[in-house]
């Protein structure tokens, strides 16, 4: 009989392959990039090979330029995996992942201060952006609706919006021919006015666009004040032009920490809000929700009925196929945060947030743009350095950091900006640890300033 080593220098090293990962040929040789191998490899040794490569990613809890959730509790994980394989699409299938997403909407729509007298609808999505698209969609066509019922012409609709909104806003009016009526940013305040808006509008509008918790600065345009002036409008003129509101990332946060703001369906004019479940929803991504206050607010010839997955489905998406996994991971954290879990979070996020702001603002080094900090998100400029935001975030990134630097919309574009959205697993340390490394940063380019006027004023030194 032969010995145990002798038959392993026998196998084939194929065979080998299954004993030792890291000791098959897939590790010595450069894996397929361009066209599908005819054989496979063994499942641990592609798991392995991919994980490595992910590495070269940023570590997500070091990632503070995404609203996006990055951790959530292992019991919400498990749920995660057991509905991986269910297409929500298949709603005959899958009835009770549907009647769950019914129920998250239901509770966002009361969450919103829906009246009760209105019969709210909604649809999950993608994220915002999806969530967006539809909801701007529906007011075109109950815009469209009106015109042709009234014997006006439809052809020109057009849209109206801060250069505070995201990018998804242009999006829609490129895609979806509407004319985008973008009005440039109040300087100091980087939100719309109403007065602004007030000069934009006409019969041929479809919506105006409004954003609470802006991408750029997380600040809340007036809504309540483009509300009045909207129901003026509408007794004056007779235009009856909605809001949607861009709850991205405030939706999720101002009806736990300001309950009193009126911002939602308590605002006549607001006819639509979407929300984005992985930003503050607190799911991972990808996962928005588009709620209308009433169901006249969304055309009926918009919904699609399709009947060929067993039952009759109605539909209201961009696209068919999608997971149900966040869907009720959404659910998950609605039965186990309760309002009062949202709200100690939100809390504890706004109170690092401020932590972090009070420090950078006291340190004289920066300037707090958005200077009420009303949601996590701080945005800062430079005061008086001889460097830009660009540098020092490239510098934070040696330590890991990610926080982006820009420039900010239109009528602004010369203040440069960094921003730090600060999410749930982000403690108090690691603000604190990430306030050292920005004053560490902010040093490295102060000594090099001293030490360039130096080479300078003698400059043998250059030689
Ligand atoms: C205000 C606002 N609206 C819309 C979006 C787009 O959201 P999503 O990434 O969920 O599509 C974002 C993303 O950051 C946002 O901040």
């Amino acid at each position: 009989m032969l010995s145990k080593k002798k038959n392993l220098k026998k196998m084939k090293k194929s065979e080998r392959e299954v004993a030792s990962t890291f000791g098959s040929r897939y590790f010595s040789e450069s894996i397929p990039k361009y066209e599908i191998s005819e054989e496979g490899m063994p499942p641990r040794a592609a798991y392995q090979l991919i994980h490595e490569e992910l590495n070269l990613d940023g570590n997500p809890a070091l990632n503070l330029a995404s609203f996006v959730t990055t951790w959530m509790e292992p019991e919400a994980d498990k749920l995660i995996m057991e509905s991986m394989g269910k297409n929500f699409i298949d709603n005959d299938e899958y009835p009770q992942t549907s009647k769950i997403q019914d129920r998250v909407i239901n509770m966002l729509a009361r969450l919103f201060n829906a009246p009760h007298e209105c019969k709210s609808i909604g649809t999950s999505a993608i994220g915002s952006s999806e969530a967006i698209m539809l909801g701007l969609l529906a007011h075109k066509w109950t815009w469209k609706n009106r015109r042709k019922a009234e014997g006006k012409p439809y052809d020109k609709p057009n849209i109206v919006m801060g250069a505070d909104v995201h990018t998804v806003w242009e999006k829609f009016a490129l895609y979806f021919d509407v004319e985008l009526r973008l009005i440039p940013l109040a300087k100091d305040t980087y939100i719309v006015t109403a007065e602004e808006v007030a000069k934009q509008i006409d019969e041929n509008t479809i919506c105006v666009g409004t954003v609470i918790g802006t991408t750029f600065t997380g600040q809340m345009d007036p809504i309540n004040e483009i509300n009045d002036l909207l129901i003026d409008i509408k007794e004056k003129k007779g235009w009856d032009i909605p809001i949607h509101v861009d709850g991205a990332s405030g939706g999720f946060i101002a009806p736990f920490i300001y309950p009193d703001l009126s911002w939602d369906f308590r605002l006549e004019q607001v006819r639509s809000i979407n929300v984005s479940g992985h930003k503050y929803g607190l799911v991972y991504p990808g996962i928005g929700w588009l709620v209308f206050k009433d169901k006249t607010d969304l055309p009926e010839e918009l919904i699609f009925k399709v009947n060929y997955l067993g039952g009759l489905m109605p539909n209201y998406s961009l696209n068919f196929s999608k997971g149900s996994s966040t869907i009720v991971a959404q659910y998950y954290n609605f039965l186990r945060l309760g309002k009062s879990g949202y709200k100690d979070i939100m809390e504890n996020m706004l109170q690092n947030c401020r932590h972090l702001a009070g420090k950078l603002e006291k340190s004289g080094k920066f300037e707090i743009i958005n200077k009420e900090v009303m949601f996590p998100l701080v945005a800062v400029g430079l005061k008086d350095a001889d460097f830009t935001v660009f540098q020092l975030s490239e510098k934070l990134r040696e330590k890991g950091w990610i926080i982006p630097a820009y420039t900010l919309p239109e009528n602004a574009q010369d203040v440069a900006v960094l921003r730090m959205v600060i999410k749930e697993n982000f403690g108090r340390d690691m603000v604190d640890s990430l306030l050292d490394d920005i004053m560490e940063a902010y040093e490295y380019f102060e000594k090099q300033k001293i030490s360039n006027h130096k080479e300078r004023e003698n400059p043998t030194l250059l030689y």
